[in-house]
């Protein structure tokens, strides 16, 4: 099968032809890639050159069932599938609390996530080659477990499906179900990636009154314009605390959210905040430190809110989401800007540096 493999040292991803996959055991799945998005986190884990090699990274991937082991009756071969990576029990403490991206069986921020049976299903020229961040889905065929994946309606295409395995999820997530965002509020975006883009989506859909969008990058601006944003800024020309001071009549937005990953843009948003408003750290800035201003949490009332992939129920989400787009409210066509073979993943990457599109999806078809 083709696959994209991260190996020690390189920050290029190594297209090669021949990865094989074993059979599914008891309860595994074996799933056929259709697509897989590229998302800022794969490339953070390809630029740290990480140990753990060599290894396939990928996690926001559709596809169809190839195969599935004893024991496995939630999908059959055939099923169109949109894999998660991070898969919850649904019994622990915190899954039973309806907070599954924190599953208590499913906190390991350790690279490598193997199988239940200790192995990643995938092998090359006579070594194992690791499943990287719970789907690794830049290759063909992948083995994974029932609640590593949901069951999608058939009709639907699978290019669409792909960016809900994270970045839809991610940004739409972190405005209706982490920060709650209500009718009439006011938010803030910096960032206007996959992520934020999306973010931009979700704040139409819960009819924030004033989206303040914030990027160095016009085309994404434009963009966000386009799909419901009322403001757009450019961080390189003017003050977005300023700008966003000003068009809420100097109170500060309700959220605003980082969907970069940068300490200094949590600062911002914690400043661009009104009293009783909440910052969302969606971004990923690796070791980033914030020193959070107690005074005005507390005498202000103001929050910070982690969201990991957007606190997103993926059983619920995902049918929920694609129904949003079935009515057109969800323009998740206008997300997926590229859609390349597998062999050109390297300049998909490249375009995801360069703030190139919106959101770049790998085919194995
Ligand atoms: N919390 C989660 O569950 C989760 C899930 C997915 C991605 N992420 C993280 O979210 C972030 C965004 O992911 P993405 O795939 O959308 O990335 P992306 O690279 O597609 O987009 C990032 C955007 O930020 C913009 N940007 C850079 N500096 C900026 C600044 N100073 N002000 C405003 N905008 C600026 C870039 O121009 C770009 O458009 C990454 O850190 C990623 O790792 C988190
Ligand atoms: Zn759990
Ligand atoms: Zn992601």
């Amino acid at each position: 099968m083709r696959a994209a493999i991260l190996e020690h040292g390189e920050t290029q991803l190594n297209v090669v032809a021949d990865l094989e996959v074993r059979d599914p055991g008891p309860g595994e799945v074996r799933v056929r890639i259709a697509y897989c998005g590229l998302c800022h986190s794969d490339k953070s884990v390809i630029d740290a050159t990480p140990d753990e090699t060599p290894i396939v990274i990928g996690h926001e991937a559709s596809g169809t069932v190839d195969s599935v082991g004893a024991g496995v009756s939630q999908v059959s071969p055939g099923d169109s599938v949109v894999l998660t990576t991070k898969p919850s029990c649904g019994r622990c403490y915190w899954c039973s609390r309806g907070r599954p991206t924190i599953c208590i069986n499913n906190q390991s921020t350790a690279l490598f996530t193997p199988l239940p049976d200790g192995s990643s299903g995938l092998r090359q020229g006579g070594r194992d080659v690791l499943r990287g961040l719970g789907v690794a889905g830049f290759a063909e065929m992948v083995i994974t477990t029932p609640d590593g994946l949901t069951r999608i309606d058939p009709d639907t295409p699978l290019d669409i499906a792909a960016v809900l395995g994270c970045g839809v999820r991610t940004g739409v997530g972190a405005v209706v179900n982490t920060a709650k965002v209500a009718e009439g509020d006011s938010v803030l975006i910096l960032g206007l990636g996959g992520v934020g883009m999306s973010m931009v989506m979700g704040a139409n859909l819960a009819s924030a009154a004033t989206i303040i969008v914030s990027d160095p990058v016009a085309e994404r601006r434009a963009a966000a314009i386009d799909l419901g944003a009322t403001i757009a800024v450019d961080p390189a020309a003017e003050d977005v605390i300023e700008v966003t001071m000003k068009a809420t009549g100097g109170r500060g937005v309700d959220y605003a959210f980082d969907a970069v990953g940068s300490a200094k843009l949590v600062a911002t948003g914690f400043d661009a905040t009104t009293p009783g408003g909440a910052v969302v750290v969606v971004g990923i800035g690796s070791d980033a430190t914030y020193q959070v201003p107690l005074m005005s949490l507390m005498v202000e009332e103001k929050r910070l809110l982690g969201s990991l992939i957007g606190s997103s129920l993926v059983h619920r989400d995902v049918p929920r989401l694609l129904g949003l787009w079935r009515s057109g409210r969800l323009d998740l066509d206008r997300l997926v800007t590229s859609r390349r073979p597998i062999e050109e993943i390297n300049a998909g990457f490249d375009d995801l540096a360069a703030g190139i599109g919106l959101r770049t999806v790998v085919a194995f078809n």
